[in-house]
């Protein structure tokens, strides 16, 4: 049980784990770009032989990071004969005789240190009420949030309060829930931690507790798994297929302000003969918002299944066998022959609504936000845009749009076999363009109007005017929409500014 004291005691802990190079560019000096699993069994003996000298840091790290006992006099000599039984009084250590054990995990992510479980604890790995740390799905809705500064924002299924924590940074009241309490004594422990005082904590089941509440942003990194049962809460939900979050989906625009966004991770089923987009369709229609789904990546039924086991089950071959066999059964009743993963924005907006769906291979960097931001932005300066009037237009070409050639020997030349155009900042979104369109994108620098620079490429072809302008509107439209071009009132650094 965590005990919560004042940030001001708290301030401490935090200082003492700084000066020791305990933060996340402490971490990976130390630890290299390593992912650290939530279970250690296969890393561990190259987690042991960094941390080896027992400094300070190598003591801190094996104490919190990694679940491992140490002495009393190293925890000590670490921690400082003050800050040792103090923690120990928060609930952050035990000790046995000479041994002490972390009882939380601490993990630094950006700015903010973070207690959350320590799944290395046999007795947490099995609790349904465990609560998760910072997993590749954290860092994905972290990277995708927009991050313009906002009134309101909602942090649902908080978790440890990582979303929520990252939210008060830009905005004005912070609300945080989740239905479970273990969490949210979590959560408020991390709030005191990192010293922020403005975010309100609030225990209930999705948007139920909110009634009447409305928001400019909602956040939800939900328990997404399509599983057979409900085991964790962070993983699960519950309900059969993805229907938890076709209901958060459905639920969420009653909760949004006019102009407010939803931005969440999701997983959802493709059956036999079924269309996915049409199916997630249905769940935007009449919501009153504009809809953007971004699919990662895509898993046939027996791997998710076996990913899910081998991640999150801290079993042996055995029962990993029957938890399989049951994840499969389960997935098979269901008719799930694959199920994709990604990451799902909407936007309540009065009007006619769009919805937009893209494949987006990879991970979700850090500059997502503001790509998607941009991408809202772009789609309403289109939609207000007659084609005449972009002819007009005075269109430059990204300053993150970036071309990749391959090449062929040919005659003692290189020869261009294939060339892609794709943005350094934002997710994986990859276009083959030939050379009449390099050539015409390399022109687009802001100075002429587009009619103009269309015009010119007729002449160099031998080709009416009209028919090219008629052939490459859809076509700048598109590289518009994807944030390649922008029209001069647009920048990338608008966005989230
Ligand atoms: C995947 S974890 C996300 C934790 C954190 N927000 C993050 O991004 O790392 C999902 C969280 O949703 C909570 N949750 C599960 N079912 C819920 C429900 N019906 N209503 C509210 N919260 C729920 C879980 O307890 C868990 O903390």
């Amino acid at each position: 049980m965590l005990v919560t004291p004042g940030s001001q005691d708290l301030a401490a802990l935090r200082k003492t784990l700084q000066e020791a190079g305990y933060d996340e560019q402490g971490l990976l000096a130390l630890l290299g770009a390593t992912h650290l699993p939530e279970r250690l069994d296969t890393h561990l003996p190259h987690l042991l032989y960094l941390t080896r000298e027992g400094k300070r840091l190598d003591v801190l790290v094996r104490l919190f990071l990694l679940g491992l006992t140490v002495t009393h006099s190293e925890a000590e000599s670490a921690l400082g004969a003050d800050l040792l039984p103090a923690c120990a009084g928060w609930g952050l250590i035990e000790r046995r005789g000479d041994a002490v054990t972390a009882c939380v995990r601490l993990t630094p992510f950006r700015s903010l240190l973070l207690a959350v479980d320590q799944p290395q604890r046999p007795e947490i790995a099995r609790r349904t009420d465990q609560v998760m740390g910072v997993t590749p799905s954290t860092v994905t809705l972290a990277n995708f949030t927009l991050r313009r500064p906002v009134r309101s924002t909602l942090d649902l299924g908080t978790g440890c309060g990582v979303q929520a924590l990252l939210a008060a940074a830009h905005s004005e009241r912070v609300v945080a829930t989740d239905c479970n309490p273990r969490a949210l004594e979590f959560a408020r422990f991390n709030l005191q931690l990192n010293n922020v005082d403005k975010i309100c904590l609030i225990q209930g089941d999705r948007f139920e507790p909110l009634s009447g509440s409305k928001f400019d942003l909602i956040v939800v990194n939900p328990p997404f798994a399509i599983s057979p049962a409900l085991r964790y809460y962070y993983r699960d939900s519950g309900e059969p297929a993805d229907r938890f979050a076709e209901t958060l989906v459905r639920e969420a625009p009653e909760f949004l302000e006019e102009g407010g966004f939803l931005q969440m991770t999701l997983d959802w089923a493709e059956r036999a003969g079924e269309d996915w987009r049409d199916r997630l369709q249905t769940w935007f229609a009449g919501s009153g918002c504009d809809a953007w789904v971004l699919r990662q990546s895509r898993q046939t039924a027996p791997i998710y299944a076996y990913l899910w086991v081998r991640d999150t089950e801290p079993v042996g071959p055995e029962q990993s066998g029957r938890l399989y066999r049951e994840w499969m059964e389960y997935l098979e009743r269901e008719r799930i022959e694959a199920v994709s993963s990604g990451v799902l924005v909407m936007r309540r907006r009065s009007g006619r609504n769009w919805t937009r769906f893209d494949d987006v291979p990879g991970q979700i960097g850090p500059e997502t936000g503001r790509w998607v931001e941009l991408g809202f932005r772009l789609r309403d300066y289109l939609e207000s845009t007659a084609d005449d009037e972009l002819l007009t237009a005075r269109l430059r070409l990204s300053p993150d749009a970036r071309l990749i050639e391959e090449s062929e020997a040919h005659q003692g030349r290189w020869r261009t076999t294939t060339a892609h155009i794709r943005l350094s900042a934002g997710p994986t979104c990859e276009g083959r363009v030939d050379a009449r369109i390099r050539g015409l994108l390399a022109r687009m620098d802001g100075r002429q109007q587009l009619r103009d620079l269309l015009v010119h490429l007729a002449v160099e072809l031998g080709v009416a005017p009209d028919k090219v302008i008629a052939q490459a509107l859809p076509l700048v439209r598109d590289l518009m929409l994807r944030g390649f071009l922008l029209p001069e009132s647009l920048s990338p650094d608008d966005a989230s500014a």
